[in-house]
């Protein structure tokens, strides 16, 4: 390449709002090295826009709400790299990508103790009732007569129950060692065999029918899609909790509203939706055993910053022609 040459990339969002909360843009590298456009609307690119930015670029960074379908990377005749600022994928044509030798940056590892976090925090928020409890008080519903009710907000306890992980990967295990401090028997299922200390590896029938908690981590794809749905929830042990903070279309959600409203399922922590955001008409919004929260997991200031600097550093050793320190299809281009 010739030293002189500016790589031309495009990015879908400004960064704005966390720049300011830390002081520093995540962005600069780019400004300093490369052509850099910057989506200037305070929302990202529709559909067209996108596709009409990307033509002539190199390098697009994008988010998990950008849609860069096989339209966008066929009208982006020059493109590279993709960079998201996700640890999902499931927003790219990753097939369309490598079929035309570009490469997929993603963000994984600097996320999973936060998503972690989050999913520990619903498993708890929707055991113990702790929105419901928190709107009685601001209700006003707490008063003298119910000053303390033996039978008041009763929940479940999530010590010495049974944790079951769909999914093994980072963040499954890192919810696992958060839930071996609280005494719980851990369950996993995988596609692929993993040997985790106090992990017992077992089929998803088993684990469905074993665990008072189930906590959902695996990736959005064909074979994953609607994996948590009406068959499973007849398989469910009865009374078991519900959390998921991977992607939406993973759980049947019409499944999941028929078994908390038949009490299959007590209570449910929800990140993430099949239609984010959630629609205003969704029965989930109607239902109190339920913890809703909007696709939050990675949303600490330390993670964003972290998450954003590796999609720029990802999107630089794209267009600069250096490996990626994360690509999500490195097997498959080198396979072709
Ligand atoms: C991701 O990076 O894919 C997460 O869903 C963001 O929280």
């Amino acid at each position: 390449m010739n030293p002189g040459h500016r790589p031309r990339v495009f990015v879908t969002h400004s960064m704005a709002g966390l720049a300011r909360m830390v002081d520093r843009d995540p962005l600069a590298p780019l400004h300093e090295r490369t052509e850099c456009v910057v989506w200037p609307g305070p929302l990202q690119p529709e559909p067209r826009a996108l596709r009409e930015a990307a033509t002539d670029c190199e390098g697009l960074l994008c988010l998990l709400t950008d849609r860069v379908d096989g339209d966008v990377i066929g009208a982006a005749r020059s493109l590279r790299v993709i960079s998201s600022c996700s640890v999902g994928v499931d927003h790219i044509d990753v097939a369309a990508a490598t079929a035309r030798g570009i490469r997929v940056g993603f963000t994984p590892g600097v996320l999973t103790e936060t998503t972690a976090d989050l999913a520990f925090a619903l498993l708890l928020a929707a055991s113990r009732r702790i929105v419901e409890a928190d709107g009685a008080v601001r209700s006003g519903a707490w008063t003298p007569d119910r000053r303390w009710q033996l039978d008041g907000f009763l929940g479940r306890d999530l010590h010495a129950s049974t944790l079951g992980l769909v999914g093994l990967g980072p963040i499954a295990q890192a919810v696992a060692s958060r839930a071996h401090g609280f005494g719980m028997r851990i369950l996993g299922w995988s596609r692929s065999p993993h040997r985790l200390p106090g992990v017992e590896q077992v089929e998803l029938d088993a684990l469905l029918a074993g665990s008072d908690f189930v906590s959902v981590h695996v990736a959005l794809a064909e074979e994953t899609h609607g994996l948590i749905d009406a068959d499973a929830f007849a398989r469910i042990r009865p009374g078991a909790v519900l959390v998921n903070t991977s992607r939406g279309g993973i759980v049947d959600e019409l499944a999941l509203v028929a078994a908390l409203r038949s009490g299959r399922v007590a209570a449910a922590g929800l990140d993430v939706f099949a239609t984010e955001p959630l629609p205003a008409d969704s029965p989930l919004l109607g239902l109190d055993n339920v913890v809703l929260t909007p696709h939050i997991g990675s949303a600490s200031t330390a993670t964003r910053l972290r998450m954003a600097d590796l999609a720029v550093e990802n999107l630089l050793a794209g267009v600069l022609g250096r490996p990626l320190r994360d690509c999500a299809n490195d097997a498959e281009l080198a396979a072709r």
